[in-house]
């Protein structure tokens, strides 16, 4: 008999209005991601500024509303001043986190006209590593001020009259990881953290500020980091920053796809330490979570070994993405919108070639990869308010992780509009669930779509010669008094959109 789920939601019943940062994305200067992927100025398709025109519209179609620059790894060593100004004085340089050489051909400005043109805003990291206050308030001045100053004047000699008014800075990246130039204690870090943000702020108060959390769950410091770096930053933060990565390095597929307990878990440690520090500090803020650097991060790792130091531009994780990455990516979405409270900003690492959604050959075309439709469903559907469920799901044991239900599922309302919209997954690798949603409140609504996305093989992936694995529409379901009856495949991930019929 197919197993039976059940989930019960109110459209009153609200978590949050969903922050549509939370569909972020990241570029950060290593591998193909600018050189031969956001930018190829050689290129059949490259526009008047270098910008590979199949890009664009790949990543229009994502509907990015926010864009992690420059990294990542390499702004805690990056002169920010190396890439600006004109490019035949820019310094070519060791680039020590990726071991590449940096032409620094593109730079700030060539970004924030890379983020007008996808309707991006721009979420700046500043290098905390190997530079600190100083670099720091510069970057903001040339960025944000408007004009009459040192740098702000710079930027216009530079062709840019008008300020970019970058308004989100990450107060540098995984500051407590050894692999990172500058690595800091969490005392230092969030010392000068503090004090980086404060005179940032002097230059533009309008900015928003991300402080770094710990670089991953797994980190032995982690809570720890939060705490004692949260001490410092508190007042001056608005955000602290979650990242983390996922593999199925066993090749234990149930296992992996219920890794999204463990995303979860995480989350909730953050919240519970961000608001003991609110406690502790008698603070009227709360700190909401910005998780910018998340996605399956794996495939690519002995490759990656073999790659000779000091190249330009070489093809480094080059993760190429199957089904069940894309039931995973799925699984952390539906997490994200749960959490839509405390998750303001999250940014899919990264964007293009480096473990990304959307692939390019340098010179040739561009494809996307499994894990471009979950992201861009939630994109595109998942703007309005996360709405509450009560749910009950089969569930199941893996190797890590206990009660694991089968099914999860996160909803999105758009009072406006009239529309919900239901993100469902279904981790069972071999049967077919039935999911019974009760609506309440949801008179007059008819189903618009059910999209599914699904491919026998959990290993199948796409490429340029042939997309495997795309979205199809189903017509497994019933829609009756408000009463939703939907058949999910095994391992799948579903959109169902009602509409109010008028
Ligand atoms: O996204 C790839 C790398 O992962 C980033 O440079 C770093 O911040 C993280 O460790």
């Amino acid at each position: 008999m197919i197993k039976q789920a059940n989930v019960m939601l109110d459209k009153r019943a609200v978590i949050a209005d969903i922050d549509e940062r939370i569909y972020g994305s990241f570029i950060e200067h290593m591998g193909r991601a600018v050189y031969g992927g956001i930018y190829e100025p050689d290129h059949p398709e490259a526009d008047e500024q270098g910008f590979r025109k199949d890009v664009l519209e790949l990543v229009k179609d994502l509907q990015v509303p926010i864009i992690r620059y420059p990294g990542g790894n390499m702004v805690s060593a990056y002169n920010w001043e190396d890439g600006v100004g004109p490019k035949e004085d820019r310094p070519r340089r060791l680039e020590l986190a990726w071991q590449v050489i940096e032409t620094n051909q593109f730079g700030t400005n060539e970004f924030a006209d890379f983020a007008k043109k996808t309707n991006s805003d721009v979420m700046m990291a500043i290098n905390l590593g190997t530079r600190g206050i100083d670099a720091a308030r510069n970057l903001v001045e040339y960025c944000n001020h408007p004009s009459g100053s040192y740098w702000s004047d710079m930027r216009r000699s530079h062709g840019y009259e008008a300020p970019h008014k970058f308004k989100t800075w990450c107060l540098g990246n995984e500051m407590d990881g050894d692999w990172q130039i500058g690595q800091k204690t969490a005392v230092e870090y969030g010392r000068l953290a503090a004090e980086s943000g404060k005179a940032m702020r002097q230059v533009d108060p309008d900015i928003e500020l991300v402080t770094c959390g710990s670089s991953g769950s797994g980190m032995p410091t982690f809570p720890e980091w939060e705490a004692v770096t949260l001490e410092h930053t508190y007042d001056v933060a608005d955000y602290i920053s979650l990242h983390q990565y996922f593999g199925n390095r066993d090749n234990d597929s149930q296992n992996y796809l219920a890794s999204t307990m463990e995303l979860e878990h995480f989350i909730n440690t953050v919240r519970s330490v961000c608001d003991y520090l609110k406690a502790k500090k008698r603070s009227k803020k709360t700190m909401m979570l910005s998780f910018d650097e998340w996605n399956v991060w794996y495939h690519s790792n002995e490759a990656d070994e073999k790659l000779e130091r000091w190249q330009q531009a070489p093809p480094q994780l080059e993760d190429r993405y199957n089904m069940e990455d894309a039931l995973l990516v799925g699984g952390i979405l539906i997490t994200f919108l749960k959490h839509a409270d405390r998750i303001k900003m999250a940014c899919l690492a990264q964007l293009v070639n480096v473990i990304a959604p959307i692939v390019t050959e340098n010179g040739g075309g561009s494809w996307k990869q499994t894990i471009y439709y979950p992201y861009m469903h939630a994109s595109v559907f998942g703007r309005g308010k996360s709405l509450h469920t009560v749910s009950a799901s089969p569930k199941f044991d893996t190797k890590d992780f206990t009660d694991v239900p089968h099914t999860d599922s996160a909803v999105v309302y758009r009072e406006e509009e009239e529309e919900v919209t239901i993100f469902a997954l279904n981790r069972h690798t071999e049967e077919d669930i039935r999911v019974h949603y009760a609506l309440h409140d949801f008179e007059g609504y008819e189903v618009e779509e059910h999209i599914t996305l699904h491919h026998e093989d959990l290993k199948a992936g796409n490429s340029l010669a042939q997309e495997n694995v795309k979205p199809a529409l189903s017509k497994a379901y019933t829609w009756e008094g408000q009463e939703l009856q939907v058949e999910l495949k095994h391992a799948s991930w579903n959109v169902i959109r009602l509409k109010r019929r008028t």
